[in-house]
């Protein structure tokens, strides 16, 4: 580890503030600049200087014809950017392009036979698909033609609920290349979770898999799209056809079987439409291209919706420049397609680039540690980009087997929380040998790309700081009065961007009135006003910048809980919780997990008249697995006998956060019930210590996310 790596501390401190509510004193501890290696620097797309200046805030909105101009337009577009009704922005109008013939068709001339997907399947003797460009035309073109046939039109909206398989790009592109909105559900998610997406989005079709391997096992999905079905009908929502991908075509993975009528085998409908050609839809810029849903503070889950010329030019600008795709890389992100990093930087950007993107089916730990590394050296994958969750389990099962493989990055990327500076320096020294860049990037299912980053030619990397704002963006961070908070001031408040881009989603599906009251309300300056400086963009993170213009990104301000970078709104755990007979109250809240950065617990208090049992433990949890998924199933159930509240009633959620993550509960005295502490804190620590779940010592901004929790209300 070279001496930059180790990072200097210094303790640039500021004293507590202990004001507002985003003004929290951050103790920053500065970590050392690590310099991008001339290797890098020589071949980046990004290594010189003036492409700052073209960017700069007196060129915009005209600096991201730059990126639009990496697109294949079918009409120009006469406005850039206009401003006329906002904030529903629209980038580009005028234009006219489809993105499926910019991901797929414009690449067969020069590179028909390149490899444009590579699919590692999760079993290790099952051989990978190798996808060319060629091949990818003819699938979309054919699974297009299954669409059209029957009967989905441009503006339809149609949801999927695929696992990692080449057929999600090959569904997803064919629908771009009608025009019909696609709206991809994670895998993980229940069916109850699927279906409630459907309903929200008005789908009539759902496109499936019989099944998909994950760590080792074969699983039945088919099941989920009958609940999927079902849930969505309880919401007046009728699902015509269910369209079914089978993991091996021509043989049934799934037990469940298939409905008369609505259930199809999509390889059976395909054997009519072998060699078919289908027009790519000619779209306007501003026409939705998917919906992406994430959680907020409500229970209804939001489908963030995406333009087509505005995302596609600002992922294929930003997978250029921050992921450093050139035409002849093999590229890997690890996520998931079913997130919005998956859309982004496994399917849209390195496809509009031409470049080979790689696929992997299932867990990264399986059968071993060393699966990852495997896939890198067979394939020669230069570029690679995960999650800090994914480094940090890599890192604890298996630190030394990165060494074992002879492959090379030039450049990693990591998305989705914070990551502590340890185990970044074990990512680049250990996963990147050294030699390669790491991108920290910030942003949002919301922001379509990254906003927050560095250009990795042109800036040094700083473990543990996303960097400085990406290029055309403008970063602030705010206090509650809207006051911009100096940087180098060491005080944190809410991080915001000061002008759109072409990557922010246009709307969210349905409720115009909560997008803007989300993201704008805040710290809009005139409602009327139609000049975006009046319309900065509110994240709903806390961040603070330092000195040299980087951001440190701190979490979420609002209820929503980042677990292994996925977000859960906890007002969606608690609702599934409540519908349980026997659950009069429920609180969820994060405790911080070496791993998984935050998990769920769940805190109950029961009607009158019901016993604490192990049954209605169990029920919680099936509830929440129902509802939304494996994923969100808390880590720990408490049933309490009441819960700590103020005199108006409201759950004190920073009370329980406090006891489940063994920190002081600081000023009880606002409580009606005090006594209560007590109670929960010898129930839950004592339980914690039996299952060898010790305290942990906390960072300085985690203790300060744990004591304030559920304060922003
Ligand atoms: C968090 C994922 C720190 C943040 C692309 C944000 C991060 C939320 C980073 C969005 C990062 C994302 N450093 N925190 N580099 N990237 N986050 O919508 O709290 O699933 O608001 O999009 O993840 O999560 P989402």
């Amino acid at each position: 580890m070279s001496e930059d790596v180790q990072g200097q501390a210094t303790d640039e401190a500021s004293e507590s503030s202990g004001s507002s509510e985003a003004t929290i004193a951050v103790h920053w501890r500065e970590e050392g600049y690590i310099p991008p290696p001339p290797k890098f620097i020589g071949q980046a797309n990004a290594s010189d200087p003036a492409i700052l200046d073209r960017f700069a805030e007196e060129n915009f909105p005209e600096c991201f014809r730059e990126y639009a101009d990496l697109l294949h337009w079918d009409e120009y577009w006469h406005t850039t950017l206009d401003t006329s009704d906002p904030p529903f922005w629209k980038w580009f109008a005028g234009g006219k392009l489809n993105a499926s013939y910019n991901c797929v068709d414009r690449h067969l001339a020069g590179d028909r036979n390149k490899a444009a997907l590579i699919w590692v399947p999760e079993p290790e003797d099952e051989a990978d698909a190798v996808i060319t460009y060629q091949e990818l035309y003819r699938r979309v073109n054919e699974f297009a033609a299954v669409l059209q046939d029957l009967g989905v039109q441009a503006g339809d909206r149609v949801t999927l609920h695929m696992p990692m398989v080449p057929e999600l790009p090959v569904t997803m592109l064919a629908c771009a290349r009608l025009g019909v909105v696609h709206s991809q559900v994670f895998a993980g998610f229940s069916g109850g979770a699927c279906g409630g997406r459907i309903a929200d989005s008005g789908s009539k079709i759902l496109i499936t898999m019989d099944g998909y391997y994950r760590s080792g096992d074969l699983l039945d999905h088919k099941v989920k799209a009958d609940e999927a079905v079902e849930a969505a009908r309880k919401e007046g929502q009728e699902v015509d056809k269910v369209l079914v991908w089978r993991r091996f075509p021509g043989q049934y993975s799934a037990k469940t079987p298939m409905v008369e009528g609505r259930d199809v085998f999509v390889d059976d409908l395909l054997a009519d439409h072998r060699g078919a050609v289908v027009e790519p839809v000619s779209m306007p810029a501003e026409a939705p291209l998917f919906l992406m849903y994430t959680s907020g503070t409500t229970g209804r889950p939001k489908g963030c919706q995406h333009s087509t010329g505005g995302y596609l030019s600002y992922v294929a600008g930003t997978s250029k420049f921050y992921q450093d795709i050139h035409p002849d890389d093999t590229y890997w992100c690890m996520a998931d397609i079913g997130w919005i990093t998956g859309h982004s930087y496994i399917v849209y950007g390195p496809l509009a680039l031409g470049t080979t993107t790689v696929l992997y089916e299932g867990t990264p730990n399986y059968p071993d540690a060393g699966r990852p590394w495997r896939v890198a050296e067979r394939l020669g994958v230069n570029i690679f980009h995960t999650s800090p969750t994914a480094i940090r389990m890599l890192r604890k099962v298996g630190p030394d087997e990165p060494a074992k493989y002879d492959y090379h990055f030039k450049a990693m990327t990591t998305v989705g929380e914070p990551i502590e500076p340890e185990v970044y320096r074990w990512y680049f020294s250990t996963v990147g040998k050294g030699e390669a860049i790491i991108t920290d990037t910030w942003w949002q299912t919301e922001t379509g790309g990254f906003i927050g980053t560095g250009l990795p030619g042109l800036f040094p990397m700083k473990p543990g700081s996303c960097g400085p704002a990406a290029l055309g963006i403008y970063l602030d961070i705010l206090d509650e009065n809207g006051d911009s908070i100096p940087k180098g001031s060491g005080k944190a408040g809410n991080i915001v961007s000061r002008a759109p881009w072409p990557g922010v989603f246009q709307t969210i599906w349905g409720q115009p009135e909560r997008f803007v009251s989300t993201y704008f309300e805040k710290y809009n300056k005139d409602k009327d006003s139609t000049d975006w400086h009046d319309w900065p963009y509110f994240a709903g993170d806390g961040a603070v910048q330092s000195e040299d213009g980087y951001f440190r990104i701190l979490g979420r301000v609002d209820d929503v809980i980042n677990v292994a970078g996925h977000r859960l709104g906890t007002k969606e755990l608690e609702s599934s919780a409540l519908s349980v007979e026997e659950v009069a109250e429920a609180a969820a809240v994060p405790v911080v997990d070496d791993v998984r950065g935050r998990v769920v617990e769940m805190y109950i208090a029961l009607k009158p008249g019901n016993e604490a049992s192990a049954e209605i433990e169990g029920k919680v949890k099936t509830a929440i697995e129902t509802d939304i998924g494996k994923i969100a199933r808390p880590k720990n159930i408490w049933i309490v006998p009441d819960m700590p509240k103020t005199r108006s009633g409201k759950i004190m959620r920073r009370v329980i956060a406090s006891v489940s993550n063994f920190t002081d509960v600081g000023d009880i005295t606002t409580l009606a019930n005090p006594e209560v502490v007590d109670k929960i804190r010898d129930q839950v620590q004592s339980a914690k210590r039996a299952k060898g779940e010790e305290p942990r010592e906390l960072s300085e901004t985690e203790e300060h996310e744990i004591k304030t929790y559920g304060e922003q209300e």
